[in-house]
């Protein structure tokens, strides 16, 4: 049962001097404040290691929301809801000093132990802090106590468990939100909808109709600044662990028999639960790895993975992966899930394309040439919006075919934004939905599914590294991956809104 919709909350952000606070969680709160969705009563105490007064505080969220947002409408009014409180998180006194102004606050601002606990940090404190929130009493007895967990939900499986494990002990699986921040997004959410609100596409929705899937979400930035934490990582755990096998569950799920948290998830996880082991040598023939070399991106000479901050300068990491995941389920068994993901790619762009079989005979065209295969593509980022590709007539004496796009564009409709991932997420978590949040046992399943990739490739030095020039589409293997199917990549620069 989804709560209040309008809810009063104490939110204590750790890590509230970092980065995704300022970019995302302030803005966001700032929205949802502009938009009359937050209750007047609320409170967010920013927590951090740094000493700042509470005015300095404040000063750093009204400049995150000028520079992210960019209008000052009410805004003194907004921050005055902000408060400051330094703190070590492995030095349990200080919970203490926290836990005064938490109540406090709590009083003054009557939010009735409603608390939301944004850990918005380096993983490791994970753990320590949920402990520490429960020793030390700042759960509270009335109100609902959350817990928000950014990602990366472990290294691997053995790691997340002992995480998990140790956050469980203070907070119940209902009370956590692992954060997806995919599942934030309006076209991922519209997944769904696409598929179980239209009676013409979940009759075809299975292997007698859908030859492949192809999910393809790249980008145009390198690393940037995260070498540190990207090297220990590479694009398997960053991307393919959390979002990519996210949007695969979603497409390849059954329709729950309610659109509850509960039924949802539960779909998810049989999909999970069913994606085809790798090992030995399965895993070369149905995954390839990249990494980035120097080349031209956006117009822009720029360096190579290895030339990176923070990066061996030999790194065996990849910063693109491309797989083919096969699900073992009644439905989908023998349709092959292509997924690729990648930095300095060519162009930034998360798309779906769901490709039909071909008809049984060709009618309409010379025997050298074949028809166009029906495409439903669900286009995520930047472009929001879905376009189905037909044959129709081509006008004229004769009987030829020509393909057509229709084309829905979700910004032409709403003529506006649509609310950042992170908007979304917060608002269902205040408002008690945890439907577009990670349960445990969809993120023990992906880490399953991962973890042999993700060791064969730590084994094994891949000697063509870097294999792939910024600003290319990845490494040739990962077309190979395809042809040897039969299929190629549909290009992601030809399928985008504009060009349809
Ligand atoms: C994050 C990854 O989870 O997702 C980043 O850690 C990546 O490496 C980002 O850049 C991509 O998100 P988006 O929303 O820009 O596609």
């Amino acid at each position: 049962m989804i709560e209040n919709q309008k809810p009063t909350a104490l939110i204590t952000i750790f890590g509230a001097t970092g980065d995704l606070a300022n970019r995302k969680l302030y803005p966001s709160l700032y929205h949802l404040y502009k938009k009359d969705k937050l209750d007047q009563k609320f409170a967010v105490i920013g927590v951090a290691r740094r000493e700042l007064m509470p005015d300095q505080f404040q000063e750093q969220v009204r400049q995150s929301i000028l520079e992210h947002v960019g209008t000052n409408e009410n805004l003194d009014e907004f921050v005055s809801h902000f408060y400051y409180h330094s703190l070590d998180v492995s030095n349990t006194e200080h919970y203490h000093d926290l836990k005064n102004l938490v109540d406090e606050l709590d009083a003054h601002y009557q939010l009735n132990g409603n608390r939301v606990f944004y850990l918005a940090m380096a993983p490791q404190f994970f753990g320590t802090i949920a402990e520490s929130l429960y020793k030390q009493q700042l759960k509270s007895d009335n109100g609902f106590n959350r817990l928000v967990i950014e990602k990366p939900f472990g290294h691997d499986y053995p790691s997340a468990k002992e995480l998990n494990d140790h956050i469980r002990l203070a907070f119940s699986e209902d009370e956590i939100y692992r954060i997806d921040h995919y599942l934030g997004k309006e076209m991922v959410q519209n997944i769904e909808v696409i598929r179980f609100a239209n009676a013409i596409f979940e009759p075809l929705w299975n292997n007698r109709f859908i030859s492949n899937i192809q999910v393809t979400s790249s980008e145009t930035l390198g690393v940037e600044d995260r070498g540190r934490y990207y090297e220990g990582s590479g694009a398997l755990r960053d991307m393919v662990q959390n979002h990519m096998l996210q949007m695969v569950a979603l497409l390849a799920m059954e329709p729950p028999i309610r659109l509850n948290t509960n039924e949802i998830r539960s779909e998810k996880v049989k999909v999970l639960r069913a994606l085809r082991p790798l090992e030995g040598d399965e895993i070369s023939n149905s995954f390839v790895r990249g990494q980035y070399n120097a080349g031209v991106s956006k117009g822009k000479q720029v360096k190579s993975y290895r030339e990176e901050e923070h990066v061996d300068s030999n790194s065996n990491t990849e910063t693109f992966v491309a797989g083919k995941i096969m699900i073992d389920n009644f439905r989908w068994a023998g349709v092959p899930i292509y997924i690729r993901t990648g930095k300095r790619l060519t162009e930034k762009s998360t798309k779906i394309v769901v490709q039909f079989k071909d008809i049984p005979m060709n009618l309409y065209m010379k025997t050298e040439e074949t028809l166009n295969p029906n495409l439903l593509v669900i286009h995520i980022q930047p472009d929001e919006g879905i376009t189905l590709h037909l044959n129709v007539k081509k006008s004229g004496q004769f009987v030829e075919t020509t393909p057509v796009k229709l084309n829905f564009s979700n910004k032409s409709v709403d003529g506006m934004n649509t609310p950042e991932a992170y908007e979304k997420l917060l608002y269902d978590c205040l408002r008690g939905d945890a439907t577009n949040f990670a349960h445990w046992d969809e993120v023990a399943l992906s880490w399953t599914y991962v973890d042999p990739i993700a060791k064969a490739w730590e084994q094994t030095k891949e000697s063509s590294f870097p294999n792939y020039s910024s600003g290319s589409m990845g490494p040739d293997e990962a077309d190979k991956l395809l042809e040897k199917d039969g299929f190629h990549w549909w290009p992601v620069t030809d399928l985008d809104v504009e060009n349809c």
